[in-house]
């Protein structure tokens, strides 16, 4: 899979992502990164990429030109009908589903802008989708795009490792990954749950799942609605005196 960024601070991006899971991803050459440096397409002697907002305020605007030249010099790499995601507060809020859906993408494209914005007329031009990371305003667009493409790399193929799957993971389901233990099995007085020592598969799987669904209810009730709950899942929330939160 190929990210290509737009941006006014390509180390930014190339940089951290280097690292970890993704670093690896990209040596092994499951995904690739281009960072374009929207500087590079200016074209005055000074090389500034913004100026005063028409209308007057506060802060400066990110001109059309050097941006559209920047797309326009990887548009034929990234291919025909490639998404372009703008990251501003205005978009819609990125989430877990929406990982998944541009995983299956072969490229996506990356703006972000900087200072007060970037000029609307850009913006039409090339933009298919605005997103956000959340309701807080950051100081650019760079670090949303480095978590967007964290998060979708590890759903592509072969960018995580069996040991490291995403089967039973937070969200995957609308449910919170349930706790996990490691060695010792004692440690400051607490025992590791009996269940996890007892090799027996049926009544590990069952408590896993008791404990997400307990998990969700206590910390993000928000998402249990939209859970697929089986038969034995609704009788043990019943059981447990929550069955007000799914009706
Ligand atoms: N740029 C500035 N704030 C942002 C946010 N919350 N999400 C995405 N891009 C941004």
């Amino acid at each position: 899979m190929n990210f290509f960024v737009l941006t006014l601070f390509p180390e930014m991006i190339t940089d951290t992502l280097s690292h970890s899971i993704t670093g690896r991803a990209i040596k092994d050459g499951k995904i690739n990164i281009e960072a374009v440096n929207i500087r590079d397409f200016s074209k005055n002697k000074q090389k500034h990429v913004d100026d005063y907002p028409y209308g007057g305020g506060a802060g400066m605007v990110m001109q059309p030109q050097p941006v559209y030249d920047a797309y326009k010099s990887i548009e034929q790499k990234a291919g025909k009908n490639t998404r372009v995601v703008y990251m501003t507060p205005q978009g819609k809020t990125f989430n877990q589903k929406m990982a998944e859906d541009f995983s299956k993408e072969e490229n996506i494209i990356f703006l972000c802008g900087h200072y007060e914005g970037i000029d609307e007329r850009v913006i039409e031009e090339i933009v298919t989708d605005e997103v956000s990371i959340g309701d807080f305003v950051l100081t650019g667009g760079e670090l949303a795009s480095i978590m967007m493409i964290d998060a979708i790399s590890r759903l592509v193929p072969g960018v995580l490792g069996k040991e490291e799957s995403f089967q039973d993971e937070s969200f995957s389901d609308n449910l919170l990954e349930y706790p996990q233990y490691t060695r010792p099995a004692e440690f400051m007085g607490k025992k590791v749950p009996d269940v996890l020592l007892s090799g027996h598969h049926g009544n590990i799987a069952k408590w896993r799942r008791e404990q997400s669904i307990i998990r969700t209810i206590e910390k993000r009730p928000d998402l249990i609605k939209n859970a697929e709950l089986s038969k034995k899942d609704i009788k043990f929330i019943e059981k447990i005196g929550k069955s007000d939160i799914i009706k």
